[in-house]
């Protein structure tokens, strides 16, 4: 499954420079940008815990630089943008100035692939470009790496990122384990550690990891976790004793390679204190590896902005004993996701909604809104009847989006296309949704967040007895071809399994707990419920959880009423070619299917298909 690439919007005019950022209103509807939320948000529960180290963590932001816009549940309560984000920032800086104690506002990669911000930009454009300029402008003292900044080497991402954004965090841009060749030359894309010191004087060692990632693109590289912590330069970044061990990185908290970041770690330094800043899986995480260390994940698309507080010590005077009860006992950690809305910022910041803005943060905010007009993102495609969700609502359903998806491909994919006229079946991988589609406009941002991967559409000519059997075939695959289907996509980068985990074990306590007939009647508004592995309660705000369904991993168009020995058109996404094929030649023995018999269905990739309907059926 590829991600938006340039190939798609080929073309040669140069766009982007600041001066085209003028205000265009060709196409200005209804879907104004929600600065100030007309739904009543419900404060936060109770204030931070403030301590004497503190840290603002973002991870996994995919370009929704200008909050969730939507009005349908739960999307309000991520209203925040960019520019709200800056100002409660600005003011949080200010609250750590009065208290006297250290703040520090850390990334954990993934800026793009998301929303049309980062991905909709026009022909000769490069993804991210102008996003990134917004995202600059945080005072982030760590950033690192992730894998969406490496599915396209060439001019357009990595190494504009190494040219542009990298030399803008000079040294804190880490990817201890991703180098970009240049030149023929490998070299790390950003610093492979860094050392400073806070404002209140406490030494910092810093990485920033990435996870095991094998779906890079030519002339970059990711050297496994296991053989970058053997690496002479780790063990000579790590070698002094800082005060903290800030580590960074584009890694899951739960079930993948941290703890062989941190064991190394501890070996050198047995009692150390540790702070993990993880990310990936999208989801709200946190564990504590041992009584002096925590580690946090804090969600994705800027539904989350987390929060770490550490009782840390004094910053070393080099005049310690060496085994003094401080630098042993465990230290008192706090963790909050809290969601990102102002009722949530100026809650914890002591502002109101009139005292809450900085200049600074309605800046962004107005250059965001501006590059949104630019890249004509509220281009209308036709208004959604209903809320259509991915795991919200049971497949098949009239609110499912794979059902709608199941009757848009045989729409959208013989508009114009020659083999209208014969009898099909047309089959996509559900993960090819990334996002909800909701009630109201449906616009070109709304597109590209839905459904974001280009992938095209090819066809076999198969009798239909034969071609009826793949989907219930593929859905069906038996639990090792699974398993290798899910190790093949975890490992290009796809995390939406995981992510549905988290959101079916919510949807399951809540049900052990409560029952059905509590949570409906509950006054709680809607929302992620994390149970995470770190003392008390991680979420800012109360919620009750999401409905949650199971869905199949493939999903198909309806079968043509036709006679089994029919000749029919087996349409699929390109990125599933071999494994259907594989079906294919299980379920029947008349011919042995080969990729030689497999030609392009149409020029229509999987990232238009909705705006086609849309405008066709939704006007
Ligand atoms: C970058 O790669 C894309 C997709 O592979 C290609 O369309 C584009 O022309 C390349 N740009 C440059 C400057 O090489
Ligand atoms: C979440 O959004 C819903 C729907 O608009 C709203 O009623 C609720 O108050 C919001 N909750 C929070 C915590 O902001
Ligand atoms: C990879 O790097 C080599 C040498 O620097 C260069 O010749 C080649 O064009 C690069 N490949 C791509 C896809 O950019
Ligand atoms: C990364 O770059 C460094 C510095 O040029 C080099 O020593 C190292 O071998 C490279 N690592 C990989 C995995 O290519
Ligand atoms: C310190 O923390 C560890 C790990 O979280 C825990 O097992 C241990 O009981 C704690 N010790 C004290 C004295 O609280
Ligand atoms: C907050 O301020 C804005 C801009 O001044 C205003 O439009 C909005 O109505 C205010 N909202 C509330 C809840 O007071
Ligand atoms: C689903 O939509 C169809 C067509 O609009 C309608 O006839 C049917 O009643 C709907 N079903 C439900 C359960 O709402
Ligand atoms: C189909 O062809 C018509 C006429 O050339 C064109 O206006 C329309 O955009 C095409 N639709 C698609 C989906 O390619
Ligand atoms: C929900 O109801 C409970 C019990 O009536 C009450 O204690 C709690 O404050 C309510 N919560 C909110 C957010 O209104
Ligand atoms: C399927 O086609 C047959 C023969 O043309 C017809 O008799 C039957 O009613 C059709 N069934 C449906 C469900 O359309
Ligand atoms: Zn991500
Ligand atoms: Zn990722």
């Amino acid at each position: 499954m590829k991600f938006l690439a340039p190939l798609a919007l080929a073309g040669a005019v140069l766009a982007c420079s600041d001066d085209h950022l003028h205000a265009r209103d060709e196409h200005d509807h209804s879907h104004a940008k929600r600065e100030y939320p007309t739904a009543k948000l419900t404060p936060p529960s109770r204030p931070l815990t403030w301590s004497s180290f503190n840290v603002i963590h973002t991870t996994d932001s995919h370009g929704w630089l200008l909050g969730h816009q939507k009005t349908s549940f739960p999307e309000p309560n991520y209203s925040g943008d960019f520019g709200d984000f800056a100002s409660f920032v600005t003011h949080m800086k200010q609250i750590a100035l009065e208290k006297d104690v250290d703040l520090l506002l850390v990334d954990s990669g993934d800026l793009h692939d998301g929303t049309g911000l980062s991905d909709g930009y026009p022909p000769g454009g490069v993804d991210a470009h102008e996003s990134n300029k917004f995202f600059m402008q945080l005072p982030y003292d760590v950033l690192a790496i992730g894998n969406h900044e490496l599915y396209i080497y060439n001019a357009s991402r990595v190494a504009r990122l190494y040219k542009n954004f990298v030399p803008h965090f000079p040294g804190r841009y880490l990817s201890s384990n991703v180098n970009i060749t240049i030149d023929g030359v490998s070299r790390p894309v950003g610093s492979r550690y860094t050392k400073f010191k806070t404002r209140k004087g406490r030494q910092i060692t810093s990485l920033g990891v990435l996870f095991d990632f094998t779906g890079n693109d030519v002339n970059t590289t990711v050297q496994p976790v296991a053989d970058m912590v053997k690496e002479s330069w780790f063990a000579e970044a790590i070698k002094e004793e800082p005060d903290l061990f800030l580590l960074v990185g584009h890694m899951p908290v739960s079930e993948d390679n941290w703890p062989v970041v941190f064991n190394a770690v501890r070996a050198v330094h047995p009692t150390t204190p540790i702070m993990i800043f993880g990310g990936h899986s999208h989801i709200r995480d946190c564990n504590q590896p041992d009584g002096r260390s925590m580690a946090l994940e804090s969600g994705r698309y800027m539904e989350t902005v987390g929060w770490m507080s550490a009782d840390l010590p004094p910053p070393k005077t080099g005049f310690e004993l060496k085994s003094s009860p401080e630098s042993t006992k465990n230290i008192t950690f706090t963790r909050r996701y809290l969601d990102p809305n102002r009722v949530t910022y100026e809650y914890h910041t002591g502002q109101g909604n009139y005292s809450f803005d900085t200049p600074w943060g309605r800046s962004i905010t107005k250059g965001l809104e501006q590059l949104a007009v630019q890249f004509d993102l509220s281009f209308l495609f036709g208004t959604a009847p209903h809320d259509f969700t991915i795991s919200q609502a049971p497949y098949p359903s009239n609110n499912s989006v794979l059902s709608l998806v199941a009757d848009v491909l045989p729409y959208s994919l013989t508009v114009n296309n020659s083999r209208i006229g014969n009898p099909n079946i047309m089959i996509t991988n559900s993960g090819s949704l990334r996002f909800d589609l909701y009630a109201g406009p449906f616009d070109k941002n709304d597109q590209l967040t839905v459904s974001p991967f280009d992938d095209s559409f090819l066809y076999l000519t198969v009798p239909f007895s034969a071609a009826n059997q793949v989907l219930p075939a593929l859905n069906n695959a038996g639990a090792d071809e699974r398993r290798d289907l899910e190790a093949t996509l975890w490992a290009r980068g796809y995390v939406e399994s995981r992510y549905r985990e988290w959101m079916q074990e919510m949807a399951r306590r809540d049900l052990e707990r409560n029952g059905p007939v509590l949570r409906a009647a509950g006054n709680l508004t809607l929302g992620y419920v994390t149970a995470d592995a770190c003392p008390g309660v991680g979420d800012d705000t109360p919620h009750a959880p999401l409905a949650f369904y199971d869905i199949p991993d493939f999903i198909g168009s309806a079968a043509p009423n036709v006679s089994d020995d029919t000749v029919i058109d087996l349409v699929f996404v390109d990125f599933i070619e071999s494994q259907l094929i594989g079906i294919l030649n299980s379920v029947q023995s008349d011919k042995v299917y080969t990729m030689a018999d497999v030609l392009p269905y149409t020029d229509v990739l999987a990232t238009e298909i909705l705006g086609i309907y849309a405008q066709a059926k939704w006007n």
